[in-house]
């Protein structure tokens, strides 16, 4: 795993980009995802589902857990609002954490 992911966009001068923390104590068994953002200029492209890719292969391969929480920031420009970051979120494996509703987490599927 990376702390930190980009993704280059084709004629952009600005990236996507995620910012990862390691795993620093025995409650949080995994990797959190502390931000995700694509340029609002260059949303709803595909960049982001190809940076959460990226980041989800990665900790398949190396049987890692991610967890994050979902705060929709940018609908006001061209960004997901809550329900569809959600809804994003579990396309790529993610639950709602029953214990801690506010997050969700992703078990290592099989890695690609
Ligand atoms: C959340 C965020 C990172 C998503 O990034 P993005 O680059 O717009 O994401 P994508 O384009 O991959 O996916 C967004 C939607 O575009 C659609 N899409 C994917 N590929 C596409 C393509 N090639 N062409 C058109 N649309 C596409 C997807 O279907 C997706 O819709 P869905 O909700 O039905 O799955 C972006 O909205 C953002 O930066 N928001 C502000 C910051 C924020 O809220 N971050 C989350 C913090 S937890």
């Amino acid at each position: 795993m990376k702390e930190c992911y980009v993704q280059r966009i084709p004629e952009a001068v600005q990236v996507a980009i995620a910012d990862l923390i390691p795993p620093f104590q025995e409650e949080v068994p995994g990797w959190i995802i502390s931000r995700i953002n694509t340029p609002w200029q260059s949303r709803n492209r595909g960049f982001g589902s190809r940076l959460l890719d990226r980041i989800c292969s990665d900790a398949d391969y190396e049987r890692v857990w991610l967890w994050l929480q979902p705060l929709a920031t940018g609908q006001e420009m061209n960004g997901l609002n809550q329900e569809q970051l959600v809804a994003w979120y579990k396309k790529f494996g993610f639950k709602v954490s029953k214990d801690f509703p506010t997050y969700m987490y992703r078990r290592p599927g099989r890695a690609k």
